[in-house]
């Protein structure tokens, strides 16, 4: 009972994580658990065009991007088709025409994979859903979730919000290695609404893809340690959230992104993914907040741009400075404000 043809359209935000995910073994299982808040205005808009073919012996497909065909996304697009076929046998019997759109720039260094893979994942689970009407809400989610890792690891944390867990933990019993949850526990006010203001420092291609990343931490000296700390560090922030302890928050999460750096810096081969730029910015936000008492932190990705990261009743004050003296070392003076979110929507 194949459908002929149709089209479905999801938007699924980006995410970024307070606990890096940073290792991961065979089929996208993760080293470690991490948890991440979901953004709200860097998101992408997917649009999943599908009718029947008669030939099933191959994968087909384009991939267009802002409305331009773009032929080099299709080997990461082949890629992940091929790691999920087992799990959506309607693969093969279909052409598919992939429409997308992102709210951020594509050269802005912010990646797209978590809101693209997530957003594609989706898409293909609404065309499951049209074939097995049955599927629970719940498990909808939850094997979009399990799909979009296999996608790009991270992608699995960007479903849901505000707040994502991805990765076994010891105290967290919804947890899994296969797919994101909600973060089950009670989060206080002081985390709600919070603000990510993100920093371009350096708009270029990506030095180090996290495929070749997440492979630096085979046979890394510090990796049984750090995939430690992490649980550690996860442990600690239930309680951060349960009480809202901002000052405890910043050690982690501040930690949390200088190790992901220290373990680039420490593999080999190394890399120091950090610019000027990154730096001065990072002083900049310490001084500041010993000078305000305010509760401004930063983050990094696998990059040099910087998430600064702070509570909504201080967000004025801290928006002010950004402006006034964290721009500046922006490439081109670019910055994208965003918050945090709940999740991807179909539309
Ligand atoms: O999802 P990937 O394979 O692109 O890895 C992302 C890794 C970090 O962004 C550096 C950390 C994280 O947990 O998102």
């Amino acid at each position: 009972n194949l459908l002929e043809s149709g089209s479905f359209t999801w938007s699924s935000p980006s995410n970024i994580a307070l606990v890096k995910y940073w290792g991961k073994r065979e089929h996208q299982i993760p080293e470690n658990p991490s948890v991440s808040f979901t953004l709200d205005a860097c998101k992408t808009t997917t649009t999943l065009s599908f009718s029947k073919k008669s030939n099933q012996d191959e994968f087909s497909f384009d991939v267009f991007l802002d409305g331009k065909q773009q032929d080099d996304f299709k080997p990461k697009i082949e890629t992940f088709f091929k790691r999920i076929e087992s799990y959506l046998p309607f693969l093969k019997d279909y052409y598919f025409k992939i429409e997308t759109a992102n709210t951020f720039p594509h050269s802005s260094g912010i990646a797209s994979s978590a809101s693209g893979m997530s957003a594609l994942a989706l898409c293909l689970m609404s065309i499951e859903k049209e074939l097995d009407s049955d599927i629970p809400e719940e498990f909808f989610i939850q094997k979009a979730s399990f799909l979009a890792r296999l996608g790009s690891g991270s992608a699995c944390r960007s479903l849901k919000g505000d707040l994502v867990v991805w990765g076994k933990h010891e105290e967290i019993d919804e947890s899994s290695d296969l797919f994101g949850v909600k973060y089950p526990f009670e989060v206080h006010e002081n985390f709600k609404n919070f603000h990510d203001t993100i920093l371009l420092v350096d708009k270029g291609e990506k030095q180090v893809s996290s495929t070749v990343g997440h492979n630096l931490m085979y046979n890394h000296p510090f990796a049984k340690e750090r995939f430690k700390q992490a649980h550690k560090n996860l442990s600690e922030l239930i309680n951060v959230f349960k009480v809202g302890d901002l000052k405890t928050f910043i050690n982690i999460v501040e930690s949390e992104a200088l190790t992901l750096h220290a373990m680039m810096m420490t593999s080999m081969p190394y890399f120091i993914l950090m610019k000027p730029n990154t730096l001065e910015i990072i002083n900049k936000i310490w001084a500041f907040r010993k000078e305000t008492g305010t509760h401004v932190c930063f983050t990094l990705d696998a990059g040099a741009n910087v998430h600064v990261l702070y509570p909504e009743n201080e967000a004025e004050q801290v928006y002010e400075f950004i402006k006034n003296e964290l721009v500046a070392y922006c490439q081109n003076g670019h910055y994208i404000c965003d918050r945090i979110g709940f999740g991807a929507k179909q539309l």
